[in-house]
């Protein structure tokens, strides 16, 4: 990690100061080192190594399978190739659900490898476990609504808080998230009006990916607004490119090519 990057990049402190200046926060998820440079070259404020990779990097169906081995190896091929965008890490399934202990020391090595921050997702308590991590100076993103490590308790992948009961803990959760020092929350698959609520009610800002428009920021996977997920509806994702069609028609047109002799053409080859 160069001491330069580290000095230059946006940090937690200026991510949260953003919901006072009213600046949209613009994250997305990066895995490896082109996906990070695209997304640092394009100005993204905040760039999480997500889970996520579970489903777009390993093609699994849920996100249980990710180790804290897999995590720290793309956060740290991620870390070199940023210069501007924060770098957060998300603590996978069970990382932090052993005992506070655990759960700083499993931060720890995010930070060691080049993450400025983790985030986790909500389980009963996590504001013990937020508050631990905080204290030890490791800025901490909560992560409420569908948590997908929760999957199995949860049963699907739906919208969270459409209930009174349940959007009424889903508040009083983020401010317990907050009081316990966290510097941004993550509202995935949640109604409009609700996220709205809960941004009002606190002061750090929320990061919305399903969450309508009124969160102080957006995320989205990096493979599903690229396309590079074809075959995946997911209502709240905006597709910005094609990407596996053209991708598709590139690697075609070199098959296409090399078959019919058109490539290497001369000027490709070395005297
Ligand atoms: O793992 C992930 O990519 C995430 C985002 C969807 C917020 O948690």
């Amino acid at each position: 990690m160069g001491a330069e990057q580290s000095i230059e990049r946006m940090t937690a402190t200026q991510i949260t100061a953003k919901k006072a200046e009213g600046a949209k926060i613009v994250c997305l998820t990066a895995y490896d080192y082109p996906s990070a440079l695209v997304c640092d070259a394009a100005g993204v404020d905040l760039v999480l190594v997500g889970d996520s990779l579970g489903n777009v990097i390993h093609g699994e169906a849920t996100t249980l399978r990710v180790t804290m081995d897999d995590m720290l190896y793309h956060t740290r091929i991620v870390e070199r190739a940023l210069k501007r965008a924060m770098l957060v890490g998300d603590m996978p399934f069970l990382s932090f659900s052993l005992g506070e202990t655990e759960a700083v020391r499993n931060a720890g090595k995010f930070v060691v490898c080049g993450a400025q921050g983790v985030k986790l997702e909500w389980q009963p308590g996590i504001e013990r476990v937020v508050k631990a991590i905080a204290d030890a100076g490791i800025p901490v993103m909560g992560h409420l609504g569908l948590t997908p490590q929760a999957i199995h308790r949860i049963g699907g992948f739906r919208v969270q808080g459409r209930d009174a009961a349940q959007a009424e803990l889903m508040l009083r959760e983020a401010g317990r998230i907050e009081r316990a020092g966290a510097f941004a929350i993550v509202l995935e698959l949640v109604p409009t009006e609700l996220a709205r609520r809960i941004t009002e009610a606190v002061k750090i800002p929320t990061i919305g990916i399903g969450a309508g428009p009124h969160t102080d920021g957006q995320i989205l996977v990096f493979h599903d607004m690229l396309g590079l997920t074809p075959g995946k509806k997911l209502k709240h994702v905006k597709r910005y490119l094609d990407g596996f069609e053209a991708m598709k028609k590139a690697v075609g047109e070199y098959s296409g090519e090399v078959r019919g002799g058109k490539f290497p053409g001369a000027e490709h080859g070395f005297n």
